[in-house]
């Protein structure tokens, strides 16, 4: 039992036994935090701040997998939140805010005629392949990227099992700014493809007019553009990608970051394929729930009020641009890149030297977790960082890139490991 996380690994004893995985998310658990040197629970958090249940403080990078844009606590979100509590939460009419919201959406989101609310981003990703399949008439769907849990999604990657071979069958995986990986699955079944979706940006920015490409062939095959913006939107601009990058779907999915860390996520789209919401069955007890419709308005009047992207953007990339520079001071370019937008960018790690990435991963969350850095490789910025938070983080960077070079180099990455690698994890992106 290690002294730092004490408190976490009992936690995580007591939770594994009626939990499995002792967490209700995969990133919040075993799978990808290496036991004896993570943090496994959280006593609160603040601003960009998190303090676990051991009293460890952190500068939290991750944000709730980049659900929380504006920083933990935020007033004029949770100010909100509290004026609604005392008028109800959810009730057996439909309330005014689904509208307001929804007006907002349709204000700010180049393709939004009409909106769906749901809670998790996998109910909006869903709802819209349902909506292009009952669209078109047709059930295969190509896709790039994360779109997350249910069948038609993850039956096409490594974690499929229990998903049934006939709906693996109808999904197709193609590689992001890798064109002609998309149109060699349109034309092996020419007139079937439903849907196209993907995230219009993770960790590369799209290149040669990927996106504008993409629009094209789902075009000519008569399929449906779905853009998931799940953590794209609200993050790169307040249009989300598909403003950024103008290419504008048919339909688009929103969740995260629309409510600051209250469940809520989007379908919307051009109101011919949103029509389709009124015969096809997307509908939940919980879809008009006024908490998290209450926080998502604070939240879009905060985007359009305060220099809010604008701030994740400039933050960010002094990020790039600071590790960037620390890797090639360190010489780990073989080892460590950064790429990614400024509001949300990746660091890779490589296998160098007979280390896996995966082990010269674990060495990296054992050193930046020690030195109060809550990240798991990606920086997911929010408009509570600081520019001492973002100096911080470019501190513990130029104290851990040097240490993985030494480990790496003289070979004793394995002997300064104190726990055992993470195995390798499903990666989507
Ligand atoms: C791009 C993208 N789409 C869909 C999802 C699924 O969202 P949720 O986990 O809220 O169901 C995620 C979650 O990480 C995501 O990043």
């Amino acid at each position: 039992m290690s002294l730092r996380y004490r408190r976490s690994e009992q936690m995580l004893e007591r939770a594994l036994r009626v939990i499995p995985l002792g967490s209700q998310t995969f990133s919040k658990s075993i799978t990808a935090l290496p036991f004896g040197v993570s943090p496994y629970f959280v006593q609160r958090a603040k601003g960009s701040r998190l303090w676990d249940v051991d009293g460890n403080e952190y500068i939290d990078f991750v944000n709730g997998l980049a659900c929380v844009t504006l920083g933990y606590c935020d007033s004029n979100v949770d100010d909100a939140v509290r004026r609604q509590l005392d008028c109800g939460v959810t009730f057996s009419l439909p309330h005014q805010l689904e509208t307001e919201v929804a007006e907002l959406l349709v204000e700010m989101v180049p393709c939004a005629e009409k909106v769906r609310f749901a809670k998790n981003g996998t109910d909006a990703t869903s709802g819209a392949i349902r909506v292009a399949r009952a669209c078109t008439g047709r059930e295969r769907v190509a896709v790039c990227g994360y779109h997350g849990w249910q069948d038609w999604y993850i039956g096409s990657t490594s974690r499929h099992l229990g998903v049934p071979t006939a709906v693996k069958a109808l999904t197709h995986p193609f590689r992001y700014n890798d064109i002609a990986s998309l149109q060699r699955i349109l034309d092996d079944h020419p007139g079937e493809f439903a849907a196209v979706i993907l995230e219009p940006m993770t960790s590369e920015y799209p290149r040669d007019g990927f996106l504008q490409q993409v629009q094209e062939s789902a075009r000519r095959h008569g399929a449906v553009l779905v853009f998931d913006e799940t953590i794209t939107g609200f993050r790169f601009g307040p249009g989300g990608a598909q403003q950024e990058f103008g290419v504008i779907p048919d339909l688009a999915t929103f969740g995260k970051g629309i409510a600051n860390g209250y469940p809520l996520s989007a379908l919307v789209g051009l109101a011919r394929h949103m029509d389709a919401v009124e015969q096809v069955f997307f509908s939940g007890t919980f879809g008009g729930e006024t908490l998290s419709l209450a926080a998502a308005k604070a939240v879009l009047t905060k985007l359009r009020t305060e220099p809010v992207i604008e701030t994740l953007k400039t933050r960010g990339q002094t990020i790039l641009d600071g590790v960037g520079g620390i890797i090639s001071d360190a010489g780990v370019d073989r080892i460590i890149a950064i790429s990614g937008h400024p509001s949300w960018s990746f660091l890779h790690f490589r296998d160098a030297a007979g280390f896996s990435r995966w082990q010269i991963k674990t060495f990296f969350l054992q050193e930046v977790f020690r030195r109060g850095i809550y990240t798991l490789g990606t920086h997911n910025l929010s408009y509570a960082h600081t520019d001492q938070d973002v100096e911080a983080l470019l501190a513990c960077y130029r104290q851990v890139f040097p240490l993985i070079g030494e480990a790496v180099d003289d070979g004793s990455l394995d002997d300064r490991l104190e726990c055992q690698p993470l195995v390798p994890l499903f990666t989507p992106r």
